[in-house]
């Protein structure tokens, strides 16, 4: 008998209902434009929201980087792993972010995985969004706390949870500051007034907030001018910074104990030299300049309004995050792979990732698009939704 059989039927179960995910290949660069099975298409799945991944500056600091400290990092952080580039990212991160300290970690995941579990264990509870990041959730998953989800974006109904709850040793108050697949943004003021008046800890995840949000693009505590009362800013190097790696920032004290208690920083070897050294150029590109930042919410309004005016319902955004809902999975799918026959790679977004009944077509617009693409776009979304009646 072979062992690994409920591996085909559990494989057929999610073809059946549509929600096999496909993976595409790419075959060049990231852009507006990129190649996938030999056939150019108009990129609208990508979160290179400035177009940093294929940036001349970063590719540049990049190669430099390799012929200074070679392709590989060879230990974990605590061991042999620390190059001074690293420790350069993390004073460049902490001045752009307006706070003490930062430490950076392999992924956005990994940084999540790290700080959650160092901060909370069962005797605590988080109070986190139900519509949260899988890295948060599974962060608290290994912390072993009591997780109360309280509803989305809702103040009211994590004031009356919080409230609720009697001799906690540690609360902690966690939410996406923009959330990836509705394009929203979390009520951080009013987050903040709840936690100050219950004497939680708050944590945001800013995965989608920087390069995007606040002044040249410092994010959701910028935006809100929230400095010094949100205690954990968790972030990415791997969506508007094109790069990949992530971080944590917040008070020396907070990125000194995460040295200690990370368990990512601890045992999983250190990101490389060339990608440390692009995500300093992001970093001095964003500081230097903001131009890129207004072309992509330029970009956002254009290709926004043009969607609504035609009729799809785009949610709650108030991002480049642009969901085309669409509901059931199967035609969001055909919805995508129609798409894709025209010359556009939009990629349909299902359950689990959403809730079931609720798949959707996300676009991620990006500064390096051109109002000639996006128009053209619209109209092939237009021609798609009118034949499978979705408009
Ligand atoms: C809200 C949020 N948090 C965390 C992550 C993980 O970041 P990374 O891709 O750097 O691991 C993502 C990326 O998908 C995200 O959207």
């Amino acid at each position: 008998m072979d062992k690994l059989n409920f591996i085909t039927e559990e494989l057929d179960k999610l073809e059946e209902a549509g929600l096999l995910v496909q993976v595409r290949t790419i075959e060049g660069p990231q852009g507006a434009w990129i190649i996938i099975d030999g056939k150019k298409v108009l990129n609208l799945s990508s979160n290179n929201y400035l177009g940093f991944a294929n940036n001349p500056e970063l590719k540049s600091a990049s190669q430099k980087a390799i012929e200074t400290y070679g392709v590989g990092p060879a230990a974990v952080r605590t061991i042999a792993g620390t190059t001074s580039l690293h420790r350069e990212l993390e004073r460049k991160l902490a001045h752009f972010k307006g706070v003490e300290g930062s430490i950076t970690f392999q992924s956005g995941f990994c940084a999540n995985l790290a700080v959650i579990p160092a901060i909370v264990g069962k005797e605590d509870v988080v109070f986190s969004d139900e519509l949260n990041h899988a890295s948060i959730i599974d962060g608290c998953r290994l912390s072993k706390a009591r997780v109360v989800r309280y509803e989305h974006c809702n103040p009211e109904d994590l004031r009356a949870k919080i409230h609720a709850e009697k001799d906690i040793r540690r609360k902690i108050i966690i939410t996406d500051g923009v959330f990836s697949m509705e394009g929203d943004v979390a009520p951080l003021p009013e987050i903040a007034n709840v936690a100050e008046e219950y004497e939680a800890i708050t944590m945001v995840d800013d995965a989608h907030g920087e390069g995007v949000l606040g002044r040249s693009g410092r994010g959701i505590v910028d935006h809100f001018n929230l400095h010094g009362r949100i205690d954990i800013e968790m972030g990415t190097m791997s969506k508007a910074f094109g790069v990949v790696g992530g971080y944590i920032a917040g008070t020396k004290r907070l990125t000194d104990y995460l040295a200690q208690k990370g368990r990512p920083f601890l045992f999983s070897s250190a990101v490389t030299a060339a990608d440390v050294a692009a995500c300093i150029a992001a970093v001095d590109t964003l500081i230097a300049s903001d131009a890129l930042v207004k072309r992509l919410w330029e970009n956002t309004s254009f290709f926004q309004e043009k969607m609504k005016q035609i009729g799809f319902n785009l949610g709650r955004t108030e991002t480049p995050i642009t969901p085309i809902m669409i509901g059931d999975a199967k035609k969001a799918g055909d919805f995508s792979q129609m798409l894709f026959k025209e010359g556009i790679f939009a990629q349909v977004i299902g359950y689990p990732t959403v809730p079931m009944g609720k798949a959707r077509i996300r676009v991620m617009l990006s500064a390096t698009h051109s109002e000639e693409d996006l128009t053209w776009a619209a109209e092939c979304f237009e021609k798609i939704g009118k034949f499978l009646k979705i408009l």
